[in-house]
């Protein structure tokens, strides 16, 4: 409301000046990959109904059979040279031209960069780092690796320690996630695309924005655990349900504009 009046205000006196940019908090999993050929978790042909998320995405995974998760993570970082961004990744990115956007994807794709998002904050880690299996998070030791370049058994990193994944595996502490919360509080619209919900603490996100807020989730599915309280359930796939999404902020934007003109209009009449 204040930002109305604000706005009114300022339209009032600066017709000229553009609207300040709203904060349009995008969460993205899986699901927003899958139509750039990327398979998700937990769908009918998912990751983990075909592999073992214990084995290949935890510590103890790592310990027991270090081959096999190294050559599961350099199947998929290969992979990643075969697919391209999508529709969906490209419309959030061209929404920077309106709102002031920031992604917080689980993905460890790199699919929101390439379609030219240009605030990515990263949950779960890139495909595209490699780090230190001693201490993932030693700034010293993560860096861009070739995604055609295997890591192999043996390479090391500057703590001397075996090259890893820069992956946050099950089990592992979610280092971004303060800042996540700090951004989910600060949105005056928050839009979930194309994640089940279900793995915490990144699933918890969807309570920490703020109660007035429009606030829209895009998935063809139904959520296992529920709508999220106050959520609009756009109920398609990311590429066509961007498309929804536009409308619909289009029309929250004609919504405040009427607003904000019988303001200005009521102020200038008092
Ligand atoms: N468009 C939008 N949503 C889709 C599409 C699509 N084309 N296809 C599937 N979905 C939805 C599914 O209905 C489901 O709700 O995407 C969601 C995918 O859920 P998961 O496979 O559970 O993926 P995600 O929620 O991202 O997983 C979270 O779990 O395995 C770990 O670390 C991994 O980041 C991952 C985390």
């Amino acid at each position: 409301m204040i930002k109305l009046v604000y706005v009114s205000l300022l339209n009032l006196f600066r017709p000229n000046v553009t609207i300040m940019q709203q904060k349009l908090v995008v969460f993205t999993g899986a699901g927003i990959s899958a139509e750039s050929g990327i398979p998700t978790f937990r769908d009918a042909n998912g990751m983990w109904g075909k592999y073992d998320a214990m084995k290949l995405a935890s510590v103890e995974g790592f310990g027991e059979d270090p081959q096999a998760v190294l050559d599961f993570y350099n199947a998929r970082r290969k992979n990643l040279l075969e697919v391209e961004p999508n529709h969906a990744h490209r419309v959030l990115a061209d929404l920077e031209k309106q709102y002031d956007v920031t992604v917080i994807t689980q993905n460890v794709d790199n699919l929101h960069e390439r379609a030219g998002s240009s605030k990515v904050i990263h949950l779960h880690g890139e495909l595209t780092k490699v780090t230190s299996s001693r201490n993932r998070l030693d700034p010293n030791c993560i860096k861009e690796y070739p995604l055609d370049v295997p890591i192999r058994l043996g390479d090391k990193v500057a703590d001397g320690s075996q090259l890893r994944p820069y992956i946050v595996w099950f089990g592992e502490y979610v280092d971004n996630m303060e800042l996540a919360i700090r951004l989910v509080k600060q949105a005056d619209i928050f839009v979930v695309i194309g994640t089940s919900l279900v793995v915490y603490p990144a699933a918890g996100l969807v309570n920490y924005a703020h109660r007035e807020i429009p606030k829209f989730l895009i998935d063809p599915n139904d959520m296992k655990q529920g709508l999220p309280f106050g959520f609009q359930h756009i109920k398609m796939k990311a590429v066509e349900g961007v498309d929804e999404l536009l409308r619909r902020l289009e029309g929250l934007k004609n919504a405040e504009v009427e607003t904000s003109d019988e303001l200005g209009s009521s102020l200038r009449d008092f």
